[in-house]
């Protein structure tokens, strides 16, 4: 690693700063702060409706807060508000810097295209125009994410629910982002595809030192996958600290009954 780039990781790549959102007078979130280094994973943690998605909205420039800050810091080194950003930087968060993992592949795919189209529509997206270039590459994510390259023709919505959720990755890591945002990556899939996916997020965001910030209620979910948790209730976030501290030794009475498993989910 560069001299650059390791002083570069001591810079927050994304900073929220005081961040609520109010619908009528409902606070789903309320102020929030913390910030978050390049190659950290943060996961979200609460039972439902404790705010989870709402705060992932707003970090991820898709709602617009009722007080507080987002900043980002953008490939040249400057950290930016994201609420003052032009169209032309949010396309390129968009499209390129961010991923975006959704808990519905049908949400993050095109599922009457073929699997190549997903993935390679990214790449044309960001400038790429060379036919045999962006098949090849889009063939090499198939495999890196254990989806048959024989099946690169054929549409997601011929695949399982499993095979989806690895496409779905692999459509976003192929531009190479720094922040992948996902919604409960695993909610909708069984037992055992969920572990193998689990398996593959791991090592994926490890090999590309990503950083990522996944909503789930699974507390395995964040044990597996994050350096760091925040545990949210009522649209507060009540506990943070690290993942094995969090889990294992929970300050706060509520993380203990999370932790205990006598919530619901
Ligand atoms: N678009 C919306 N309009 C009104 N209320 C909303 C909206 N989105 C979320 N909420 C409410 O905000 C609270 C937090 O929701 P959400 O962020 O989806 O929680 P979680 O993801 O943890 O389940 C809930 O009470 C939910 O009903
Ligand atoms: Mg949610």
């Amino acid at each position: 690693m560069s001299e650059l780039s390791s002083l570069d990781n001591d810079q927050p790549l994304l900073v929220a700063e005081g961040l609520a959102k109010n619908y009528g007078r409902l606070a789903a979130c309320r102020d929030v702060s913390f910030a978050l280094y390049p190659g950290e994973v943060l996961a979200i943690v609460g039972e439902s409706g404790s705010g989870k998605s709402t705060l992932l909205q707003l970090l991820s420039a898709q709602l617009a807060p009722s007080a507080g800050h987002v900043a980002y810091r953008m490939r040249d080194g400057v950290l930016r508000d994201l609420a003052e950003l032009g169209e032309a930087e949010r396309r390129f968060l968009f499209r390129t810097d961010w991923g975006f993992v959704h808990q519905d592949p049908a949400q993050g795919l095109r599922m009457g295209v073929s699997a190549g189209a997903n993935v390679g529509e990214r790449l044309m997206a960001v400038g790429w125009n060379h036919y045999g270039r962006i098949r090849d590459t889009a063939s090499t994510w198939l495999e890196r994410v254990e989806i048959d390259v024989g099946r690169i023709d054929d549409a997601p919505k011929t695949y399982s629910g499993g095979m989806r959720q690895r496409l779905q990755i692999a459509r976003n890591l192929v531009t190479e982002p720094r922040l992948v945002f996902m919604d409960e990556p695993t909610g909708g899939l069984d037992v055992s595809v969920q572990a193998r996916l689990l398996d593959l997020m791991r090592n994926l965001v490890s090999e590309l030192g990503l950083a990522a910030i996944v909503v789930t209620h699974d507390l395995a979910v964040a044990r597996l996958l994050s350096h760091r948790v925040m545990v949210m209730k009522g649209g507060r976030v009540i506990e943070t600290g690290l993942t094995d501290q969090v889990l294992d030794d929970p300050r706060e009475p509520y993380t203990q009954l999370l932790v205990s498993s006598i919530l619901p989910p």
